[in-house]
């Protein structure tokens, strides 16, 4: 990871980048454990006025790396929502230091814990930071891991 990689609040302008980040890891990572159907349909849903809208409504964060925006996640509290960082930047520790972000800024709003809604691809990526599955879902893009970890680890 580039000692330069900065986690910062979502800015207008971030939409087209954020937007691109989502669809290129649904085409590339995320279509190895969906169909066709369901990634296409995930890739019109993420549209930049779709992002810009989601936004507005969660608190929305950035990863930049170089002047260039390679992740992204959000939270509403102590949920976690849209977790995806560039497919030519996974696995150098970006997604880690995203979720690090948010579970700080949840416990120091005093939150016992953070939750978070996993994809089948990304499931193990959770578990691999200590969230726990506590059921899952149906959701209109299929199975959905509900995970769960405490976040007393976390206080600053
Ligand atoms: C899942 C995702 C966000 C992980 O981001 P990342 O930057 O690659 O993750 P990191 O490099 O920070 O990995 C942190 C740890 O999790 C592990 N990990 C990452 N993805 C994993 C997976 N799918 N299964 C198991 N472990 C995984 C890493 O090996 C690393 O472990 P280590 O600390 O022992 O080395 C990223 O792969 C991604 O965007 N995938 C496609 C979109 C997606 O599925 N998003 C989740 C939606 S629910």
């Amino acid at each position: 990871m580039s000692p330069s990689l900065e986690i910062r609040s979502f800015r207008s302008g971030d939409g087209p980048a954020v937007s691109e980040i989502i669809t290129s890891c649904l085409r590339e990572v995320n279509s190895r454990d969906y169909p066709d159907e369901t990634i296409t349909l995930m890739c019109e849903h993420f549209t930049v006025e779709r992002i810009e809208q989601l936004a507005f409504e969660r608190q929305m964060f950035v990863a930049v790396e170089d002047g260039a925006v390679v992740g992204t996640v959000s939270r509403d509290g102590n949920k976690v929502f849209t977790m995806f960082v560039q497919p030519r930047t996974i696995g150098r520790g970006v997604g880690r230091r995203l979720m690090r972000h948010v579970e700080m800024l949840a416990s120091a709003e005093g939150h016992d814990f953070m939750e978070t809604g996993a994809s089948i691809t990304g499931h193990g990526f959770y578990q691999r930071l200590g969230y726990i599955d506590v059921r899952t879902s149906e959701t209109d893009f299929g199975l959905n891991y509900i995970l769960r970890k405490p976040l007393e680890d976390t206080r600053p």
